[in-house]
């Protein structure tokens, strides 16, 4: 018989969306919650008590005053700009000129890339995230790199190789047919190989010719069941400079829609200068977006609509977008989250925060039913929080009144030291 494990501790589930029904209806914490593993995936959530008479022979860890919530997903990642994350004093276009494109160049070395990759999910299992959705270079090997990495780990992940063929540095460029054939040589490699999902990523239209969005169009007909990743409507500089390279595009997103690159499968990153017919059509499709709070402050790209968004019931993930982003963190991503519609004028509450870092991201990425919540035959993928990690935390988070008030302290001031314990599929990391 497989092993049993039960998790006891303040535990996090959720009865449906927050932004969609009174966050006090969808999210709940049980301070007498427990968690049973059962090898790799979650058997049963309910009262720790309980479940320790049902299962005498379960192995018990006790997690006390902590939080036992899903481990967080992150929606919208490079990894290969790891090692030139805060990088100083550029604008989007810019900042991939200078600092970007030079080191994905560098992952044309399979070492560096495999180096990159491993170290870029230490760091984030520290951060507690336990899947990421993550673009590579134009470099198939890159692709593997970040692949073997996550199975190496045991991790839930989606990514897929960045097309390029104008634009982009030499070095740096493919062409609509290596695009496409490298594309789908990867998807019959790692698509639904153990926990891989392959995502075919276009990196945006300013870099990509009409035939190259063309052939990565007619490879998503071909292959339904993969995600297709891209940016959209990041900085308004780089709005007029797609109107400039798509003349007869009505907007943005008219440039991935014209050539079969908008579906319900598809995830739009950042999505902040939106005009009323792009968020129509992507509603009407039911594509996701996802928020990327710290890329959006650091490079100067604006403040993300949250609550018009959902109020449109789009899906929304939230994302780190390393090394846009200037944190692995999400803890830092959902505080970011949550200043960003301060300076619009919305609050948005802990449930909702942690819900979109986990669940949210999750259904973004189609992958609700796998990871994201804490439920019975989902993989164990788990984060447990301690809610005093440091003095500063600490001494805010005992004067709580309730448990809300003793969770918030740690998602603005938190980090890597609140991260006590990481579970992936049902192993705990060391
Ligand atoms: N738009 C196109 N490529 C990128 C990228 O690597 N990062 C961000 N933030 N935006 C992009
Ligand atoms: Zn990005």
């Amino acid at each position: 018989m497989t092993d049993l494990t039960l998790l006891c501790g303040h535990v996090l589930t959720y009865a449906a969306n927050p932004f969609a029904v009174p966050w006090s209806e969808a999210v709940r914490v049980d301070s007498a919650g427990g968690v049973l593993l059962c090898g790799d995936r979650i058997a049963e959530v309910g009262n720790a008590d309980a479940m320790r008479r049902a299962n005498p022979t379960a192995k018990v860890v006790e997690y006390g005053d902590k939080l036992i919530m899903p481990g967080f997903v992150d929606a919208h990642v490079h990894y290969p700009q790891t090692g030139i994350i805060a990088s100083w004093g550029k604008r989007l276009i810019d900042w991939l000129n200078t600092y970007t494109f030079p080191e994905e160049m560098r992952f044309g070395d399979p070492d560096y890339a495999r180096d990159v990759a491993g170290r870029y999910l230490d760091l984030t299992l520290a951060c507690g995230t336990t899947t990421v959705c993550s673009y590579a270079t134009i470099h198939p090997a890159s692709v593997d790199a970040i692949f073997n990495a996550a199975a190496d780990r045991g991790q839930r992940i989606v990514a897929g190789k960045t097309c390029m063929d104008r634009n982009a540095p030499d070095g740096l460029r493919d062409t609509p047919q290596s695009a496409h054939d490298d594309s789908a040589d990867l998807i019959a490699r790692w698509h639904g190989k153990g926990r891989a999902v392959y995502a075919i990523t276009p990196r945006f239209s300013p870099t990509s010719t009409p035939e190259q969005l063309e052939a990565l169009g007619a490879l998503w007909a071909a292959n339904p069941d993969c995600l297709m990743q891209t940016h959209l409507s990041e900085q308004v500089d780089e709005i007029e400079w797609v109107k400039g390279l798509f003349p007869t595009a009505r907007d943005y997103l008219d440039t991935y829609e014209a050539f079969g690159l908008l579906g319900a499968r598809g995830v739009y990153g950042h999505a902040i200068h939106l005009e009323t017919r792009e968020i129509d059509r992507l509603c009407e499709v039911g594509a996701a977006l996802v928020h990327c709070p710290t890329s959006n402050t650091f490079i100067g790209s604006g403040l993300f609509d949250l609550a018009g968004v959902v109020a449109r019931e789009i899906p929304v993930g939230l994302a780190t977008d390393t090394g846009g982003g200037s944190s692995f963190s999400m803890l830092r991503t959902m505080a970011a989250a949550y200043e960003i519609a301060q300076l619009r004028g919305q609050a948005v509450h802990a449930s909702q925060l942690l819900w979109l870092a986990t669940a949210g991201s999750a259904r973004s990425l189609h992958l609700q039913d796998k990871v994201g919540s804490l439920a019975g035959g989902l993989e164990a993928d788990i984060c447990v929080l301690d809610l005093g990690s440091t003095p500063a935390i600490a001494q805010r988070s005992t004067r709580a009144n309730d448990i809300w008030e003793a969770i918030f302290p740690t998602i603005m001031m938190g980090d890597d030291r609140a991260i006590a314990d990481v579970w992936v599929a049902g192993v705990r990391r060391d």
